[in-house]
């Protein structure tokens, strides 16, 4: 398995709009392209079977979108939701599978202290929901799962 963490909120209450292009820039390079570049590098490692991972946010969810806060984050998340697709898409004969994770609101220096729930609680899940993945084998494709197994709409 291959999990893509890294993550940036840069100015995440700064309207996309009125922020500088290099900050928002940055945002996506590190959000949305470098986790493709990761996987593109090492997907040749990953076994029969396996699951290449990318934490996204339920931030990312065009549907669910109904306040537009943190907009330039929410973007760079919904172009890494998008990009997985097609990373997905253009490796349709891999033998793994693809799997954008919500790790839940969690405390952690970019969820901040009011976040509901702590770091065991949301890891604790999360690998629970890739080893079920790895588990059931390959089902080629890319699902937008949470840190409890739940589908999250695109
Ligand atoms: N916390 C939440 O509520 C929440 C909710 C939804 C999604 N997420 C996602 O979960 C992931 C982890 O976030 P977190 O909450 O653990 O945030 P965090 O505490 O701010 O940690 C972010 C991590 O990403 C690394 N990172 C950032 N930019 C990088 C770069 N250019 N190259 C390499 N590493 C880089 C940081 O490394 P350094 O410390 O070395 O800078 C740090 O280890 C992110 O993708 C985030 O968007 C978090």
């Amino acid at each position: 398995m291959v999990f893509v963490v890294a993550g940036v909120a840069t100015q995440a209450g700064t309207p996309a709009g009125q922020m500088s292009r290099e900050v928002a820039g940055q945002v996506f390079q590190t959000n949305a392209i470098s986790p493709i570049r990761v996987a593109e590098s090492l997907h040749k490692r990953v076994a029969v079977g396996g699951v290449i991972a990318f934490m996204t946010s339920k931030l990312g969810s065009v549907s669910l979108n109904q306040g537009g806060g943190w907009s330039s984050y929410r973007a760079s998340k919904a172009a890494l939701n998008t990009l997985s697709r097609s990373f997905a898409g253009q490796h349709s004969k891999a033998s793994w599978s693809v799997i954008l994770m919500h790790p839940g609101w969690v405390r952690t220096d970019l969820g901040g202290r009011r976040a509901t729930l702590d770091v065991e609680t949301s890891v604790r899940g999360m690998v629970a929901v890739l080893e079920r993945c790895l588990d059931q084998g390959v089902r080629g494709g890319c699902v937008f799962l949470d840190y409890q197994g739940q589908t999250v709409p695109w």
